[in-house]
């Protein structure tokens, strides 16, 4: 999983050198891969233009001061940041990966599965590799086809018959100086197009500055940009009219950055209110609302399914819609999806979740799915994403851009997506009239005000982050609705803090868990509204035990036997998520801070997964 950009100008336009904009967008997308950065200049003098690499182990920032990247002048250029597959993090193995002769340089997204046997033949032909990577292969092959005399975008489409498993690929070639070639096969890949400038990436940010004209590339297409132009085309070779798929991004660049806050992380959970009401409103003007809906109710089962904080907003979906329309939906953990699919026909709904709309192991179930006939409702926050263009019908979250690894505002506005959704199932079904769905939506208006308990309890949540960040771990507990949110809170904290943190439904923590609590051990419970009584049982049973009893939770928990309460105001069930999740986002956030971590970069972890 990595992130990979190419950026062409023309020596006519204003801006006229590529690299600073190459550089940006790669700052960009660091959040895809951080252990490794590198970059590919097409250098030209009277007589003949060369391909130089830079590439170092190390984030963006350390590899553009070691090789002095801002000094450097190049109208075509590309970068690349890595997390590694195959091959640990280092210099060699840090892309752009080049051809024997150094003419054609190399970035690539996703994992070549045929790469060994590639390499092999390859090697049988003479080719040395460099280095452990399955990436080396493509800039070798490409070498052997300009070598077999074909021209380099006929050698492109080649790469899609030779090539298994799933990348996105971006190519300079020192013959074709102002060209930044590209193929894409499952991994995302967009092209920008402005006037004298074109640019292709793996997400959307990082084109913004470039062109706000953006073509999502799909599967087996492949081509060329050059500046001010796009030539794209599919696996046949046959030119694809790409100005009917171009949209206009509206996301400002401000959006994307950082916002005066020091993470993104923090900047995200700030925005949840505003994210929220912009998901709402999007929502109840979408026709596919009513699109998903109508699946549902003809459904024969509903199966849904996610990964990590996807997999946590299915399951509180599954809860207001029991609760409201009476369909208990069947949850997955999408990477056990071989499980479930003997089972399910194309009388079936699949809803799958997932921000990003690539994580591998969603858009696998999803694949699966669809080959039985099973029909898919995505809900994403990335318009164009591979997930959205695999289903029937796709709901969008508009969280906007969310740069910090760790999802928070994504959780949020898919939990009200799907809250919307179950209601107007419900309504459909006719178990509420429609006056009941009008106030639904207007009570999740009020999703924004709930979300502000952030700003509220910042000073509050950061003293409790004092005493949690000296624990080696906890238990995060809750009932019902507040037993799913307990899993969102302790994946949040064990993936930002490194404080293990264990989510048990309340109950089911005495028949077991309970084991290891000792004096001053911390649990936290979640405090949703409708089981305090049961809640305080569990919470003596803990103290009794010596715990360090902390709760946050909806007003109606302030006679709670805590040592340590956290009360967010007063909300029903249909409000709670809104209101307790923010504060328990912000104590991961400050627990990792006072750690001395970085949230927005958590070890090991990538925000788009795309490997299994
Ligand atoms: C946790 C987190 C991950 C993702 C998971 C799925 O904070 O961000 O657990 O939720 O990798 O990602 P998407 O939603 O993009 O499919």
């Amino acid at each position: 999983m990595c992130g990979i950009i190419g950026v062409t100008v023309s020596p006519q336009c204003q801006q006229r050198n590529a690299v600073p904009l190459l550089l940006e967008g790669l700052k960009r997308l660091e959040y895809r891969g951080y252990d490794s950065a590198g970059v590919a200049l097409i250098m030209c003098s009277n007589s003949s233009c060369d391909v130089k690499v830079y590439k170092a182990k190390g984030k963006v920032d350390e590899v553009i001061e070691r090789f002095s990247l801002r000094e450097k002048y190049s109208l075509t250029c590309l970068g690349h940041t890595r997390w590694a597959t195959h091959g640990p993090p280092s210099d060699t193995n840090a892309h752009p990966h080049v051809d024997c002769r150094g003419y054609i340089a190399v970035v690539h997204n996703g994992i070549i599965k045929n790469y060994a046997m590639l390499k092999q033949v390859l090697s049988e032909h003479g080719h040395r590799f460099r280095s452990e990577t399955d990436t080396e292969v493509v800039a070798h092959l490409l070498e052997e086809f300009l070598r077999e005399g074909l021209g380099m975008l006929e050698a492109m489409r080649k790469l899609l018959e030779v090539l298994e498993g799933s990348f996105a690929l971006a190519v300079l070639y020192s013959g074709t100086p102002n060209r930044v070639y590209f193929a894409r096969r499952e991994s995302p890949l967009y092209a920008a197009v402005g006037d004298c400038i074109s640019a292709v990436s793996s997400d959307i940010p990082s084109l913004l500055h470039i062109s706000r004209l953006v073509v999502p590339i799909e599967d087996d297409e492949y081509g060329y940009v050059e500046p001010g132009h796009l030539s794209l085309y599919d696996r046949r070779g046959e030119p694809v009219d790409w100005r009917r798929r171009a949209k206009i991004v509206t996301w400002s660049i401000e959006e994307a950055s950082k916002g005066g806050y020091p993470h993104y992380m923090l900047k995200e959970i700030f925005e949840q209110p505003r994210a929220l009401y912009e998901t709402l409103i999007g929502l109840i003007e979408d026709p596919a609302l009513e699109e998903a809906a109508e699946l549902l109710v003809n459904a024969r089962r509903v199966f849904v399914t996610g990964a990590g904080t996807s997999y946590h907003a299915t399951l509180v979906f599954k809860h207001y819609i029991t609760g409201m329309a009476g369909i208990v939906p069947i949850d997955f953990i999408a990477s056990e999806h071989p499980e479930y699919m003997a089972a399910v026909s194309h009388e079936d709904v699949l809803i799958a979740v997932s921000q990003s709309g690539e994580t591998t192991d969603t858009l696998q179930a999803v694949r699966e799915a669809k080959k039985r006939g099973v029909k898919i409702i995505a809900v994403t926050n990335v318009i164009g994403s591979t997930l959205s263009r695999l289903a029937d019908v796709t709901l969008y979250t508009r969280a906007g851009p969310e740069i910090g690894v760790a999802a928070t505002k994504t959780f949020l506005t898919q939990v009200l997506t799907l809250q919307l959704l179950a209601a107007r199932v419900a309504c459909k079904l006719g178990v509420i009239d429609k006056s009941d769905f009008e106030s639904i939506v207007e009570k999740l208006s009020s999703a924004r005000e709930a979300a502000r308990s952030a700003e509220r309890l910042n000073p509050h949540i950061k003293a409790l982050a004092v005493i949690l960040s000296k624990a080696q771990s906890m238990f995060v507990l809750g009932r019902l609705l507040g037993a799913h949110l307990a899993r969102e809170a302790a994946l949040k904290i064990k993936e930002i803090s490194y404080v293990h943190a264990e989510a048990y439904p309340a109950g089911e923590s005495k028949h077991g868990p309970i084991a290891l609590v000792e004096e001053g051990f911390p649990v936290i419970f979640v405090g949703t509204p409708g089981v305090e009584k049961k809640l305080y049982s569990n919470m003596e049973e803990m103290k009794a035990r010596g715990a360090k009893v902390i709760v946050v939770g909806v007003d109606s928990y302030e006679d709670a036997p805590a040592d340590y309460k956290v009360l967010v105001g007063s909300y029903d069930e249909t409000l709670a998520p809104y209101a307790i999740m923010p504060p328990l986002q912000l104590l991961a956030y400050h627990m990792a801070v006072m750690l001395g971590y970085d949230p927005d970069k958590p070890r090991n972890l990538a925000k788009t997964v795309t490997v299994e």
